[in-house]
């Protein structure tokens, strides 16, 4: 039996309605500064507690469970929700010491947030625009070596993940796909419209006022964080280890900027600014911060996440279909965003706490 369409008039006004769920984690705030630029109603939601720089700037915050598609519906029907930015997930790491847990969070979460979507689309007959980041970590390379040989991968090679996240990822982008163009596609009341599903696969994502957690490429921001603060700090993989990245703020920017283009040719995109190793963002790191005490203890298993992970991703779908551009390579993103930045992050932190 088909699910019974939500509400049976459409919202009142045609104002977006912007739900943020993930909203506590690191493309959270980001983003929704952003957002805050344009007339729109945003909604946050998390299960922990949403910092108070970021709820200032919502109309709503509601603490809650992706899992719990009752609380969904209640949500997206209060707040008549045409514009989701699905950010909640368990990232890579933390995946792997609860697998199931993930899988709950990365595919139910995500599934219901799609159904609801779908329901919400054909009762309006206004398609929900759904906007997921995906990651690096759904495609699965066999060996460094071939890791290294492939170099820039497209969107349609090594789709093997070895990774919970990964494969929780790469189905969710199925699923989506599924929802915006062949949903019901038998059916004689196949709905008009469908959700409008855009993703993005992230590479590892570095930002400079806050400190990742539970994902693989942590390695990089942890570094930074830890040289900023004066800090020693061992890298849990290789010297040699590549894989591309961009800082937060491109992040977000690109985030919006293929969310706002009309029908884009294709649902998934890869994105990523430049490629480097461990060894090189460490030594680009001391000549910011000379005093930083950097070593290498590589741990085998989130090593081996890594080595399955592209050495780099071509853009060039994105490129083409939304004007994608990376802004910065390694040294410009350090000089002219992320150093200034982390240096201001931690001195306006001691002038809190002293
Ligand atoms: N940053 C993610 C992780 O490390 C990968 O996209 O899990």
């Amino acid at each position: 039996m088909n699910e019974p369409p939500l509400i049976m008039t459409p919202p009142n006004s045609p104002r977006r309605s912007i739900l943020v769920t993930g909203a506590a984690g690191e493309i959270g705030h980001g983003l929704i500064s952003l957002l805050r630029h344009d007339d729109v109603s945003i909604v946050a939601m998390d299960l922990r507690d949403v910092p108070e720089e970021t709820r200032s700037m919502c109309d709503e915050v509601h603490l809650g469970d992706v899992c719990d598609k009752n609380f969904l519906e209640h949500v997206m029907t209060m707040h008549e929700t045409n514009e989701i930015y699905h950010l909640a997930a368990l990232l890579s790491s933390r995946a792997e010491h609860v697998p199931e847990t993930a899988h709950d969070v990365n595919v139910q979460g995500t599934y219901h947030l799609l159904r609801l979507s779908a329901r919400l689309s054909e009762s309006w007959g206004q398609r929900v625009k759904f906007i997921f980041p995906s990651t690096i970590a759904v495609y699965g390379i066999g060996s460094v070596e071939e890791k290294m040989a492939a170099g820039a991968l497209v969107e349609g090679e090594h789709l093997s993940p070895i990774t919970m996240y990964g494969a929780n990822k790469l189905y969710c982008e199925s699923l989506g796909r599924y929802y915006g163009r062949y949903y019901r596609q038998v059916s004689k009341s196949r709905p008009e419209c469908l959700v409008d599903f855009r993703c993005l696969r992230l590479p590892g994502v570095i930002a400079a006022d806050t400190r990742p957690s539970g994902g693989t490429s942590d390695y990089v921001p942890e570094m930074l964080h830890a040289a900023a603060q004066g800090e020693p700090y061992a890298c849990f993989v290789r010297e040699d280890t590549v894989i591309p990245w961009m800082t937060m703020p491109e992040c977000v920017d690109a985030l919006m900027k293929m969310s706002s283009i009309d029908s884009p040719p294709s649902s998934v995109y890869n994105i990523g600014s430049f490629a480097a190793s461990a060894g090189e963002f460490a030594e680009a790191i001391r000549q910011h911060f000379p005093d930083a005490e950097i070593t290498f203890e590589p741990d085998q298993g989130r090593q081996n996440l890594v080595d399955s992970w592209p050495a780099d991703v071509d853009c060039s779908r994105a490129r083409e279909d939304w004007g994608f551009a990376p802004k910065w390579g390694m040294e410009e993103a350090l000089e002219h965003y992320i150093v200034p930045a982390i240096r201001k992050h931690y001195e306006a932190v001691s002038q809190e706490t002293s």
